[in-house]
Parts: structure tokens; sequence; C-alpha cells
């Protein structure tokens, strides 16, 4: 799904299933918009605000799936350097079990500070990351320069 959006710079934040967007707050118009110019395409969608650093928005986001989710996916959020921490923390907060798939693409701009996310997102640990190959994506939407990440917990025991 956000091939789609993503392609055609509809979208970009984040993703939950059961069927979830969220955002800033201050995108959240332009989602807004965005759902109803596309409402035949995508059905009911829920919206919420999501700003990173904000513990009350992740808790409202968590609170309607007790059992976890089972698929987030993020486009585009890995950019500002001061914002990697507050992005790791906040799939730390939605990726809680083996069970939840995490799908996580953007476009490289700046490999090495780049690096730096990719570095806090694996200290201790706590996540298992992988690159998809060019193998496992749709061949009408690869790109050179569009990563995309496989992120789930480690299995337990
Ligand atoms: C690099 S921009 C995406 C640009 C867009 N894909 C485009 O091509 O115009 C990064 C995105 O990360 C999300 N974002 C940035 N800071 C955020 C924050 N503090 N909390 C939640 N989402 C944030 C927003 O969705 C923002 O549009």
């Amino acid at each position: 799904m956000y091939w789609r959006l993503e392609q055609e710079r509809a979208w970009s934040g984040l993703c939950v299933v059961p069927y979830k967007l969220a955002d800033h707050p201050m995108a959240l118009p332009l989602l807004e918009k965005n759902l109803v110019e596309n409402a035949s395409k995508t059905g009911p969608m829920v919206h919420e605000p999501l700003e990173w650093v904000n513990t009350a928005h992740v808790e409202q986001l968590l609170a309607a799936d007790e059992d976890g989710f089972e698929l987030v996916v993020l486009a585009d959020c890995v950019h500002w350097p001061e914002l990697f921490e507050p992005l790791v923390s906040t799939l730390a907060s939605l990726v809680t079990s083996p069970e939840t798939q995490c799908l996580m693409a953007y476009e490289e701009r700046n490999a090495k500070t780049e690096a730096e996310f990719f570095a806090m997102l694996r200290a201790g640990d706590k996540f298992v990351v992988r690159r998809l190959e060019e193998s496992e994506m749709d061949p009408r939407f690869y790109a050179d320069d569009i990563h995309v990440f496989s992120i789930t917990r480690p299995a337990v025991g």
C-alpha cells in the first residue's frame, strides 16, 4: 500500500494494521485531503495524530489494539538526526512483539547521517533489522535510492 501512496507523493508518515494512519498533527490536514480523494480506493480509514515525542499520542494509538499490531508501515521518516531517537523510541512502543512486522521505506539522501539512525535502531539487539533484496520488491516501483527495511522484535528464547 505505501508504495502506491508514496509514489504519488500522497503520504508519508506511519500506518498500522488494523488500518490506521498516523502523522504529525501539522500533516493531518493533508492526510485528510488525501483520504477524501482516495476514499474509493482505500475504503474507510481511521487517522490519528502521532508526534513521535508525544507519549499521549502513542498511548492513544495503542489503546484500541491490546494484542499489538500485525503490521506497522512507515515511509520517508528517516530525515532529521534530532528525530532519530524519538522515531526509534516510537517504533519500540509500536512494534511490541516478534508477531508485529514493521516495514520501513526511505529515500537515501545522506547515507552517513542515516547510518546513525540504523545504529540506534540496532543498538542492544532490540530489533532485527534487514534490508529487503531487490528481488523481494515490486519491479515496477523499485528505485536504487529507495530502501525498504524489515524491522521486527527478536524471537524470544
Ligand atoms: C522527509 S518528510 C517526508 C516528505 C515527503 N515524503 C515528501 O516527499 O514531500 C518526513 C515525514 O516524517 C514525518 N514526521 C516528521 N517529524 C515527525 C514527528 N515529530 N512526529 C511524527 N511524524 C513526523 C512527517 O510525516 C514528515 O512528512
